[in-house]
């Protein structure tokens, strides 16, 4: 009954749209119905829609005009953006329009980019060990991206840092599963606040760039679910993304959009995902094997061979190829998600001339601050000190503004020229560049804070630089790693000739301060010859003022490494990487090496001394716990630890709780990062704090039983400065005891 009356009511309206627009909404569209849960509305519409228009909802198309592919972007469809689904008017149906990426609004490569607000890259926020800042910047996106005429924001990338070389670890939450869980699922959470839906990418074990397309990652299903898919699975809980986009590498031989495994049953069945996966661009390789193995909409047509979701699909679909079932099910879970963020309730226009960009500034600004890491502070040569007279500042294009990363998430600052480039003329002409600098200036920020007289030097020439740093008080260098889409680095060093730079003006004044902003770890041969170093990443449109504020004092440094800094590449699982492969040269990258012993685990279960270990980060004012204690909760083990303020300033604590299995328990590694707080102390200022493990990171996964598995013993629990600098132990007994999967 209900169909044929819904289907009579398309009718009509195709027939004729005025007689549909006459008829009150809540009888004519009864999907308009707020009332009604996202899954019963999904339902309606469907039953409303033709097999052609169900089609045309699973099926996007790239929003960029590309002349090499022969490609001219839809009619109605944003200039220079991600991608766009057309919408369906008599129906109601709003256009899908995509915009990247994780930090911002970006732009595809462009003469005349759209002007935006960027957070810290991903990396950064997954610094401040802070869940609320990483709301408070999902949420000023997700209002940038609606202003701006997007519905669908391709953002929460949360791949592992198995690879320190990768190009994109900046859009990434580092190497924790917790941590980059945690952080990514609230910036999520944030963003879709908006009625903006979020991706969660790139879905998964993409965790290197240069043989993306090529590369099939190996990795056992029990290391698989204890490492990266733990953190797709946390950031999942928390963010409930509308959409989970997978990525271009083969897993375990089979496309990661065309992976049974990774769709069907681990993303859909385990843990019950009720949104839509979406292709990467060129990621789509089939119509039934993709539809088959969970794939629910293509993206960026035509960056794939061929329009696979196009007619293909529905020929497979009359063919039996594809079920009908399954094609239903493809255009409810996109429904659904629409439905259930707000797509239709809330819809979007241009509004980009009203963006609040300096109360933005204010949420991106707060975010670097938080994130900005202080790793070595010889005799307390920071905060600048009011006896300095001189301060030399050098390299970095510190006298403009800050670095951001490059390739498809590349957001153009607000306050830069119509073409987006304060530093013209850096970086490759083609994708990932350009390099983009955001018009925040450390200089002009360090200038407004002190009375010492400040001299900006280019660097470029290494004598130069250091005689302007013999004759000055203090020295702050700007070193810069560019990283981007597409192309991982390729080793840890400071590209071009920055460490003999540093080296050579720490020789004519020992108190250099080294300021890094980098995708994510590097290596520092001349550590030992400067005074202090700060990790400052890609701070965003505010971070040069964010830098200042650090380095002057006026902020406390607050921000943890989210990463392990290595010594050297010979202490990485890999390293070498895997050679470059072709379309038909599959290269394997085994991730069985370390399994789910990602970073500091691996060091830990290597016995290996980092250059700086995961979770380390001073402040300006020293930290103690004390009363650390540990009990079995029926979620898990609970923890109650008080942390003091025991210095003369204000600052944030990290408190980081570390797990250890006794060794039947077969862990991956000695120690799991198992609980984490950020706390804001006035001197002198203590509080309780209570904290939770989550059963999971107690457990191993039992690919037999499909179930996390506890073993019995018992376990030692631990706070740490960071992971190589652990408190006394207290031990909680557990039963064996088996999670169920959901
Ligand atoms: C990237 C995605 C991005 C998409 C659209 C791809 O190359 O891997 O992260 O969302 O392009 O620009």
């Amino acid at each position: 009954m209900k169909t044929t009356f819904l289907s009579l009511i398309a009718a009509l309206a195709l027939a004729s749209p005025c007689v549909a627009e006459a008829q009150p909404a809540d009888t004519a569209q009864p999907w308009m119905n707020p009332a009604l849960s996202p899954d019963a509305r999904a339902d309606l519409l469907a039953q409303a829609m033709t097999a052609k228009e169900k089609q045309q909802i699973v099926f996007g198309y790239f929003s960029t005009d590309a002349p090499w592919m022969n490609f001219k972007r839809l009619d109605g469809s944003p200039a220079d953006a991600a991608g766009f689904i057309p919408g369906i008017a008599r129906l109601g149906i709003p256009a899908q329009v995509e915009s990247d990426a994780g930090v911002g609004v970006a732009t595809q490569r462009s003469a005349t980019p759209r002007l935006r607000s960027a957070l810290p890259s991903g990396m950064a926020t997954a610094a401040t060990w802070d869940p609320s800042l990483a709301f408070a910047g999902g949420a000023m996106i997700g209002n940038e991206s609606r202003m701006s005429g997007f519905n669908v924001q391709l953002a929460g990338g949360v791949d592992l840092v198995r690879e320190p070389r990768n190009g994109r670890n900046f859009e990434y939450g580092g190497e924790d599963p917790l941590l980059a869980g945690t952080i990514d699922g609230n910036e999520i959470k944030g963003l879709q606040s908006n009625h903006v839906i979020s991706t969660l990418k790139h879905y998964a074990f993409n965790d290197e760039e240069t043989n993306r397309f090529t590369a099939d990652a190996k990795i056992g299903e029990a290391a698989g679910r204890q490492s990266d898919l733990l953190a797709f699975e946390i950031a999942n809980e928390i963010g409930s993304p509308g959409s989970v986009m997978c990525s271009y590498n083969r897993v375990n031989g089979a496309y990661a959009c065309e992976n049974d495994w990774l769709l069907n049953k681990v993303l859909k069945q385990d843990w019950g995902f009720k949104g839509y996966v979406m292709s990467d661009w060129g990621a789509t390789h089939s119509t039934v094997p993709a539809a088959n193995a969970g794939l629910d909409q293509q993206s960026g047509y035509p960056f794939d061979v061929s329009p696979y979701y196009s007619e293909a699909l529905g020929e497979a679909v009359r063919d039996g190829w594809v079920s009908r079932a399954r094609f239903d099910d493809m255009i409810h879970r996109v429904l659904r998600s629409m439905f259930a963020v707000g797509l239709f309730d809330n819809p979007v226009s241009d509004q980009s001339a009203n963006i609040d960009y300096a109360g933005h500034a204010a949420v991106t600004q707060k975010d670097a601050e938080g994130a900005i890491v202080l790793l070595k502070n010889e005799g307390g040569v920071l905060p600048l000190a009011k006896s300095v007279r001189s301060v030399a500042v050098i390299g970095g294009h510190a006298d403009v503004g800050v670095l951001s990363g490059g390739g498809s998430s590349q957001v153009y600052p607000h306050g830069a020229p119509a073409n987006g480039l304060v530093v013209p003329n850096e970086g490759p002409d083609g994708f990932p560049g350009p390099m983009v600098w955001y018009p925040s200036s450390p200089v002009n920020g360090l200038k407004a804070r002190t009375h010492a007289t400040v001299t900006y030097n280019d660097g470029k020439d290494a004598k130069a630089a250091a005689a302007l740093a013999a004759k000055s008080d203090l020295v702050i260098v700007f070193a810069t790693q560019w990283t981007g889409e597409s192309v991982d680095a390729k080793d840890l060093n400071l590209p071009g000739n920055q460490d003999a730079l540093i080296a050579a003006v720490a020789k004519a004044n020992r108190k250099t301060v080294v300021v890094l902003e980098t995708g994510g770890a590097v290596i520092m041969p001349w550590l030992d010859k400067v005074s202090g170093v700060v990790e400052a990443w890609y701070p965003g449109t505010s971070g040069g003022e964010a830098i200042a504020r650090v380095l002057s004092g006026e902020v406390n440094p607050s921000g943890h490494l989210p990463v392990t800094f290595p010594a050297s590449v010979d202490q990485l699982p890999r390293p070498q990487q895997p050679v470059a492969g072709d379309k038909t040269g599959h290269p394997n990258v085994d991730y069985d090496i370390e399994g789910a012993a990602v970073g500091y685990k691996w060091f830990d279960k290597k016995g290996l001394k980092p250059l700086f270990p995961f979770g380390q980060g001073l402040s300006y004012t020293s930290f103690a716990w004390s009363k650390l204690s540990a009990q079995t909760a029926a979620n898990g083990v609970s923890v109650s630890v008080t942390v003091k303020n025991a210095g003369a300033v204000a600052g944030n604590a990290v408190t980081q709780v570390y797990v250890s299995a006794p060794a039947t328990a077969g862990w991956e590694a000695p120690k799991r990062l198992g609980a984490f707080d950020k706390t804001a102390l006035a001197a002198g200022e203590a509080k309780a704090l209570s904290l939770t493990v989550d059963p999971r990171l107690l457990a191993t996964w039992d690919p037999a039983a499909r179930a996390w598995k506890i073993a019995a013993g018992d376990y030692r629990v631990m706070t740490g400065t960071s992971a190589a600098d652990l408190s006394p132990a207290v031990t909680v007994h557990l039963d064996a005891r088996t999670l169920d999967v959901k």
